[in-house]
């Protein structure tokens, strides 16, 4: 099984290649290698590429950049996965793709299924819709939309909030934001252990198309941080409830955005555990490796 990776150097592309068992092979591409912003190299690359199947865990995710550089979010988040799913149909390649809880406007009163309509509030949001459409414009296409992703790889909300409360006196969160956790490392895992039946599914396979991937349960920024914070015996700053109008950051957030993963559950018979589980294990590691891993 050999699995074509963009994005080399990304928190979820590093976790798949950790999670890679014997008999998945990861080919992964850094930026140097192939750059998202230049079509003819994604196409020059899935052409020639020796795989079963495309991943794309690339993408622009600052989320407050990109409000002033749309150009280069629409570039990466849009205009790139619709023409590796394009190439992948031209070779009858599967293709699976990264989506966000940010294509919703975060206005809810439970968690978001795959059906709910998508009304993004920001650039990062509209550019990573624009993606989903692109690319489910192709057969043998899955999107999986993820929230809040943390590991103990890449810079992410977890090891942030350790070493910021390690070198602050005082750390403020917002507690208005709430959504779902999820564990990078499971992710990871659920694609690599998920691949063979992608590659092996026919078009119009209901193994293909939409889903949600997250933890189970639903938490505010807050609570997921003091959650991680709590595990590490050198966290020093105290911290304390904010709300987002107080941070005044460029790209609004949804207030509310959990994703209901019914759909992936059932389909692909997997279990997310409770978000605070993962979050404990994924700080404690980081904190036994000193916030280096
Ligand atoms: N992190 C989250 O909380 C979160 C939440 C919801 C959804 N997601 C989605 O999950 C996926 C993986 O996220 P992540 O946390 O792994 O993100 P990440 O750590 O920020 O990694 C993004 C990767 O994309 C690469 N990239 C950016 N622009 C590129 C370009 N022009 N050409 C080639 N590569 C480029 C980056 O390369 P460089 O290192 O060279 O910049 C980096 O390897 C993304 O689709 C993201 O939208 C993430």
């Amino acid at each position: 099984m050999k699995i074509l990776q963009f994005g080399g150097t990304g928190q979820v592309a590093t976790a798949v290649r950790a999670a890679a068992r014997d008999g998945v092979e990861i080919i992964a591409l850094s930026r140097a290698e192939c750059d998202l912003e230049n079509v003819s190299q994604i196409r020059k690359v899935i052409e020639a590429a020796d795989c079963d199947l495309v991943l794309n865990t690339a993408a622009f995710t600052q989320v407050d950049p990109a409000e002033s550089r749309p150009d280069e979010a629409f570039a990466v988040n849009a205009t790139a996965p619709g023409v590796m799913a394009e190439a992948c149909a031209a070779r009858g390649l599967p293709f699976v793709h990264l989506s966000t809880d940010a294509v919703f406007d975060g206005r809810t009163d439970r968690p978001y299924v795959e059906t709910d309509e998508a009304r993004p509030i920001n650039v990062y949001g509209r550019s990573k819709l624009a993606g989903e459409q692109a690319v489910r414009a192709h057969p043998r296409t899955v999107v999986l939309r993820v929230s809040w992703v943390f590991s103990r790889y890449g810079r992410n909300y977890v090891s942030f909030m350790l070493r910021l409360a390690r070198e602050r006196d005082v750390l403020k969160v917002v507690a208005d934001q709430f959504g779902t956790p999820t564990d990078g490392e499971a992710l990871a895992a659920f694609l690599v252990a998920t691949a063979p039946r992608w590659a092996a599914a026919p078009s119009g396979d209901p193994a293909f198309g939409l889903f949600h991937f997250a933890n189970a349960g639903e938490t505010s920024r807050f609570d997921f941080a003091k959650t991680a914070i709590d595990r590490d015996p050198r966290a020093r700053a105290q911290i304390e409830p904010t709300t987002q109008a107080a941070f005044a950051e460029p790209a609004p957030r949804p207030p509310r955005s959990p994703l209901d993963t019914a759909k992936l559950r059932e389909m692909f018979d997997f279990e997310p555990e409770p978000w605070r589980v993962a979050v404990e294990r994924t700080a404690d590691r980081l904190i036994a490796s000193d916030l280096t891993v």
